[in-house]
């Protein structure tokens, strides 16, 4: 494998542009393919099953690519897809896991909430995190379900009325309970924090994984000489599975939003 090799990152759908744009500042000389299954995303709700096949063809279309690593920036395919991957790859796999660790850390009622999908809720690594990080801590964790705010993300209504009645429901019950400390526990989640604070105020501090993968990828690239040995700022292409021209306007909107102009490409994967 080599170090000039682009640097792989995939999401269910855009939600990992906000963990993209923490890896193209811990890594800006590097090359980056960017798939988003826009063809099958929401995976939240959907079986363990297909959450795991879905992500097996997405990273196995990377790998055709050519990239020398995979980010899975989605918290729901990083739950049931993990080991699976690291034993069919042979190149480093980077998962993500909702942010519970700083949270507990930083938490100063007691009380973190976790908002995320069904899938990230059921799956273990969530379990996992919690039992080595809040349970030792005494720290309560109160998690938070919906399956709509990842469409309207897709949808480009990440600031919308329908978002705002969405965080109402999903997280009066948390600012009611205490909570002070609330993990993004999906990577769409991150465009919604003018929303979260436009409805909430500081009650919460939004705790997400991004930056902390980002600088663990750099990491794991370093450890595994995978590091590019360019100086000149990488170039990002984004592949969708479903129509590029639907996908292209949103992809746009995001990555502005991510402080990056339009200089990237947008096509079918
Ligand atoms: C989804 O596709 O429903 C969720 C993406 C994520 O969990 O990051």
């Amino acid at each position: 494998m080599s170090s000039a090799a682009p640097l792989g990152i995939f999401d269910s759908g855009v939600g990992g542009l906000s963990v993209l744009r923490e890896v193209r500042l811990a890594l800006p000389h590097e090359d980056i393919l960017y798939l988003a299954d826009t063809a099958h995303v929401p995976y939240g709700a959907r079986p363990d099953e297909d959450i795991r096949d879905l992500t097996d063809r997405a990273v196995t279309a990377l790998h055709e690519r050519g990239v020398k690593a995979v980010v899975n920036a989605c918290n729901t395919s990083s739950a049931f897809s993990l080991s699976h991957l690291r034993a069919r790859f042979q190149m480093p796999i980077i998962g993500l896991v909702p942010a519970v660790k700083p949270a507990v850390k930083a938490t100063r009622s007691g009380k973190v909430g976790v908002l995320a999908t069904p899938g990230t809720l059921r799956g273990t690594l969530l379990a996992d995190v919690v039992a080595q990080h809040a349970a030792p801590a005494g720290v309560e964790v109160l998690r938070a379900v919906s399956t709509e705010l990842v469409p309207l993300v897709e949808a480009g209504r990440h600031d919308s009325p329908e978002v705002r009645r969405v965080l109402r429901d999903a997280l009066t019950p948390l600012a009611e309970a205490g909570v002070d400390q609330l993990v993004l526990g999906c990577t769409h989640y991150p465009f919604l924090a003018g929303s979260i604070r436009a409805e909430f105020g500081d009650t919460f501090t939004l705790v997400d994984s991004g930056a902390a993968v980002a600088r663990h990828t750099r990491r794991v690239l370093e450890e595994a000489g995978l590091l590019s040995d360019r100086t000149e700022p990488g170039r990002v292409t984004y592949l969708v599975t479903g129509d590029p021209e639907a996908a292209r306007p949103v992809i746009a909107t995001l990555t502005r939003e991510n402080g990056h102009s339009g200089r990237d490409t947008t096509g079918a994967a």
